[in-house]
């Protein structure tokens, strides 16, 4: 019935320190599926990021590993695009350029996959114009907002056809309408190309509005999943509608009950922590609201 695309099996991450190893992931296990939009939260510092780097290839797990289509990953790849929080375009190249950069990095006719120079400059539009960034392809990171900046990241990572995209809270710097747009834009891209996806988020609505399954993770050290959260709501998801939906407020709850219930995490929060606003409900927010009842 299902088609296991990504296999994460036993993990355990220690990292060195001066006081001898650190052990931030304890036991990590998950199966994704083809096309299944997963997203990790948690406290910060849980190891939310060590996972998504182990499976970009980027870090190598001390016990246990990744199997990427029953390949075992011990390095980046392609097939595995990465967005980061904050953006990663190359300052002097134009959007446009960041893109067909990644693009001339998967297709050749080494890959088997060449694309003419006409093709490239097609498939590269088509991308931009995917989260809308057409009008502005050849403006340079430093002429376009962190929005836009946000979605040329992104368009770099779909136009390299991954298998998986990695995304860590790539929306995490945004304001909250340019998130909401972002969000949106990401569903009907998902609808369309039925992309796997795991994606961090300190945003519990983000979470239930776009994912298939949230997987909650423990506190560190030894960090590990809590419970995964199956979001069965019918496709496609419409935010508006869903503010007044019952089962989209008890899956919301859920969340939150982890979270604050049982993986409450009040100490190391500093002054300039707690005075700072959230709009919606995000791990960090809701701990200020917390503290301050
Ligand atoms: N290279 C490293 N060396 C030592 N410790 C590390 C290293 N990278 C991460 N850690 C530790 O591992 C733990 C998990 O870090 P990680 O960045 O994965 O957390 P996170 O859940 O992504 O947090 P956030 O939500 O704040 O981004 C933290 O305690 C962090 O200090
Ligand atoms: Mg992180």
């Amino acid at each position: 019935m299902s088609n296991i695309i990504l296999d994460i099996s036993k993990i355990d991450m220690q990292f060195p320190t001066p006081d001898g190893p650190f052990t931030a992931l304890k036991d990590v296990s998950l199966k994704i599926e083809e096309g299944e939009f997963v997203s990790l939260i948690g406290h910060s510092g849980c190891g939310k990021s060590t996972v998504l780097n182990i499976v970009a290839g980027l870090y190598q797990a001390t016990l246990g590993g990744v199997a990427l289509e029953g390949k075992e990953v011990n390095e980046p790849g392609p097939e595995r695009a990465v967005v980061f929080q904050n953006h990663s375009l190359l300052p002097w190249l134009t959007a446009y350029q960041n893109v067909e950069l990644a693009v001339d990095q998967v297709f050749s006719h080494a890959n088997g996959n060449y694309k003419s120079k006409e093709e490239t400059k097609e498939w590269i539009e088509y991308n931009l114009k995917l989260v809308h960034m057409d009008h502005a392809m050849h403006k340079r990171p430093d002429e376009i907002s962190g929005g836009m900046k946000q979605r040329v990241g992104i368009a770099r990572a779909l136009a390299m056809q991954p298998k998986v995209l990695l995304m860590d809270e790539p929306f995490g710097a945004l304001d909250a309408l340019t998130r909401a747009h972002m969000q949106d834009s990401l569903m009907e891209i998902q609808n369309e190309l039925n992309n796997t996806v795991i994606m961090i988020t300190h945003d519990v609505d983000e979470a239930v509005l776009l994912s298939d399954r949230i997987v909650m993770m423990t506190n560190g050290p030894a960090a590990t999943i809590g419970e995964i959260l199956d979001i069965n709501l019918e496709r496609p998801r419409e935010r508006l509608a869903l503010a007044s939906d019952i089962e989209y407020n008890r899956l919301r709850s859920e969340v939150l009950r982890f979270l604050y219930e049982k993986q409450r995490k009040v100490d190391h929060i500093t002054k300039e922590e707690k005075i700072s606003t959230k709009t919606s409900a995000s791990v960090d927010g809701k701990v200020e609201n917390n503290e301050a009842a």
